[in-house]
């Protein structure tokens, strides 16, 4: 089959189509004739070799797809060959072909193209888990979400939203108006204001319920200041490195603060399983009635994928960069 094929550790350029051998379905397994597929972080990485490929996943980049189930292993029950469906996938998902677990593939919700289809899996389940599982958020808090204009970020927003929280954001200022009309109450342009003051100033003193934070480093004493009592905060990327200068950690005591810190394609088969079961339980009616939508950037053919990571890189998108594979 054709997939993406990186020649080396490099840069953009060195992603091309070439040729791999198919996957062959376990029992439980179902084969996907991928028609589209998204960009992470985690493939530019990767790409670069600086993300390990995890044990037993394919080291084919692309970890979400959609497409048409083209054969089942023998003890699938779910589904059958012709069903459309979507998933989250440990790696393989820029190929013709890609292999899910029955339990981890998805219907495709109504009237969705098969672009947002692929871009939807990865960050809804990353948010969901943040906000609902580690964060635990619940109607009535505030969350802050930094990067608000990310893949992650947008579906983060909606999701926070729908639980019923209130939501700040930090983003370049050009990205703050798709934040605001997805639901965010305060926009901060990071680059110009203290995202903390600016907290400060929103709850009165009081500072935020839940931080999901993708910087790190230089935010992490401003994180840890700007969460209320009993507050919690989930790191998901080191986008501004992993290293503190100076940490003052008296307020983790006297709040009692919560530092959490995941990678969901590291988690187990098992974990990622009911995690997308508990998914589709609370994202599906949303949508269904259009109250969840993906946030397309931009649509690419795999043919030019290296301008679809140079993209990614150089921090201009907003919302999700999709790979059209054919
Ligand atoms: N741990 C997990 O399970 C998990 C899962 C999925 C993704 N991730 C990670 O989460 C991060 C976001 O993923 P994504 O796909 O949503 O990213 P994305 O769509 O590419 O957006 C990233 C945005 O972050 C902002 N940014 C980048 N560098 C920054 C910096 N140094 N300081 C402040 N803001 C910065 C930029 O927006 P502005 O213009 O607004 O600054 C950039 O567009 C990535 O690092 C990814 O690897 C982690």
């Amino acid at each position: 089959m054709k997939a993406i094929i990186a020649s080396g550790k490099g840069g953009p350029d060195s992603l091309s189509i070439g040729e791999w051998p198919k996957p062959k379905p376990s029992s439980y397994d179902v084969l996907v004739k991928v028609e589209a597929s998204a960009i992470n972080r985690a493939d530019t990485l990767q790409r670069e070799g600086k993300y390990p490929v995890p044990e037993g996943e394919s080291p084919i980049l692309g970890l979400e797809m959609s497409g048409t189930i083209v054969a089942c292993g023998d003890k699938v029950t779910k589904w059958h060959v012709g069903d459309q469906v979507c998933g989250l996938l440990g790696g393989g998902g820029h190929a013709e072909f890609a292999i899910i677990h029955e339990d981890m593939a998805m219907t495709i919700p109504t009237g969705w193209s098969m672009e947002e289809a692929a871009a939807m899996p990865e960050v809804f389940l990353t948010a969901y888990q943040s906000l609902k599982w580690i964060c635990q958020l619940k109607k009535g808090e505030t969350v802050l979400i930094h990067a608000g204009a990310s893949g992650v970020g947008t579906a983060a927003i909606q999701l926070a939203k729908a639980i019923g929280a209130k939501v700040l954001v930090t983003a370049s200022a050009e990205k703050h108006d798709i934040c605001l009309q997805l639901g965010a109450e305060l926009a901060i342009d990071y680059k110009k204001e203290d995202f903390q003051e600016a907290v400060k100033g929103y709850s009165k003193g009081r500072g935020v319920d839940v931080v999901v934070d993708f910087i790190a480093g230089p935010y992490l004493q401003q994180n840890i200041n700007s969460l209320a009592i009993d507050g919690r905060m989930v790191l998901l990327a080191f986008l501004g490195g992993p290293k503190v200068d100076h940490l003052n950690l008296a307020a983790l005591l006297m709040k009692r603060l919560q530092i959490n810190g995941s990678t969901l394609r590291s988690r187990s088969q098992v974990y990622k399983k009911e995690l997308t079961q508990d998914f589709k339980k609370f994202a599906w009616p949303l949508f269904e009635s259009g109250q969840l939508k993906v946030v397309l950037d931009k649509v690419y053919n795999w043919k030019n994928i290296p301008d679809a990571h140079r993209r990614m890189e150089a921090n201009i998108s907003m919302g999700k960069i999709v790979l059209k594979v054919n």
